[in-house]
């Protein structure tokens, strides 16, 4: 750990949790080809010093790395890690606000999996979770990491009136809970916050508060963190023109114990593959539907009735899905371990049914 400026770690701060990404990332040529780099490769100490005359007068931060990664890495103790770290630092009295700087490429994944393990601790809490990256390396003339990062420890250090602690993002001058971050363009500065519903970082909307505020009403109780050797394999299956039976009967060979299914238009699937995930279904494997197509909602029994058991995902995109059937999956097998009778579609229901931000 270290602290920006010299502080103890019992005086209050706001902690910056590093994990890498292209915030953090070095191109060897950046003037010719800023785009080909490699992400991680700078400490997030180093990346808080080199903001350090900007960051505002007396904002005293402490930084952790976490881990240093290209964000298509990310594993699932990754995700352990990071959740006990923000429940530690929520809990931490000295602690004011938490910013994490991450990959861009799985923000969405680790963006509900925040909200689904720590929303209501950060909301009770009252302190902000932020979340930000870059699209351009560390060194990339013009690159926006430096930007993103003061705009969130603003964010996260700041008295913004009415905005309740939370899991947030912010990205190119916007904030978002960070359970709406999709990156849906691989370039653009704006890429992971493009799509969703969010604010300007200088201006809250009231529109958009107010829906941060209905999903916050809406999330009772967070999830358990699944312990290191206690995440559900699950996996995503997209379903394709062409697409075949031996793809899903692959699985049922294995020890999967949840599928995602990306469907095509409303979330439907191959009619080949209809056999072979009911026999998923009756070997207790868990079955969600979503769709590919980037936006929208799956709706239970449309376009077909659903197989019994397998869930519509909502407005979950098939990443977000398959985070959610894990925590579902981990939080079913914990409750039923202490005498509760809750099924995975219990829990599961709980992220799909939070009300959308419009
Ligand atoms: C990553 O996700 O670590 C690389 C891409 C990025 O941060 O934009």
């Amino acid at each position: 750990m270290s602290s920006i400026p010299n502080i103890s770690e019992n005086a209050p701060h706001i902690l910056v949790l590093g994990m890498g990404g292209t915030i953090a990332g070095l191109a060897s040529h950046p003037e010719e080809n800023p785009l080909q780099y490699q992400a991680g490769q700078v400490g997030v100490e180093a990346l808080v010093q080199h903001i350090q005359s900007a960051i505002p007068q007396g904002l005293a931060l402490v930084s952790r790395q976490l881990a240093n990664i290209n964000s298509r890495n990310l594993s699932d103790a990754h995700l352990t890690a990071l959740g006990l770290a923000v429940k530690e630092a929520l809990l931490d009295a000295s602690v004011r606000g938490i910013v994490i700087t991450h990959g861009t490429d799985t923000l969405e994944e680790t963006g509900l999996f925040l909200q689904a393990t720590c929303g209501k601790l950060a909301q009770t809490q009252a302190k902000r979770v932020i979340l930000t990256g870059a699209m351009l390396p560390s060194n990339a003339p013009g690159a926006d990491g430096p930007s993103n990062l003061l705009d969130a420890l603003r964010w996260a250090s700041t008295a913004i009136e009415n905005c309740p602690g939370g899991i947030y993002a912010v990205m190119d001058g916007r904030g978002c809970m960070a359970m709406d971050l999709a990156k849906r363009h691989a370039t653009a500065l704006n890429a992971p916050i493009q799509n969703s519903p969010s604010s300007s970082v200088g201006l809250i909307n009231p529109s958009w508060l107010s829906g941060v505020k209905a999903v916050q009403a809406a999330w009772n109780e967070d999830l358990p963190i699944p312990q290191l050797d206690k995440w559900p394999w699950v996996e995503i299956l997209t379903s394709h023109a062409g697409a075949r039976p031996e793809t899903v009967n692959q699985w049922l060979k294995s020890d999967v114990q949840g599928l995602v299914v990306a469907g095509s238009g409303q979330g439907g699937f191959h009619d080949d593959w209809a056999a072979p995930l009911s026999k998923a279904i009756s070997q207790s494997i868990a079955l969600v539907r979503t769709s590919r197509t980037g936006a929208g909602t799956t709706l239970p029994n449309i376009p077909e009735t659903d197989p019994p058991g397998c869930l519509a995902a909502g407005v979950l995109s098939a990443p977000r899905a398959r985070i959610a059937l894990q925590l579902a999956l981990n939080a079913a097998e914990e409750a039923n371990l202490a005498g509760k009778p809750l099924t995975w579609q219990d829990f599961f229901a709980r992220i799909a049914d939070l009300p959308e931000i419009r």
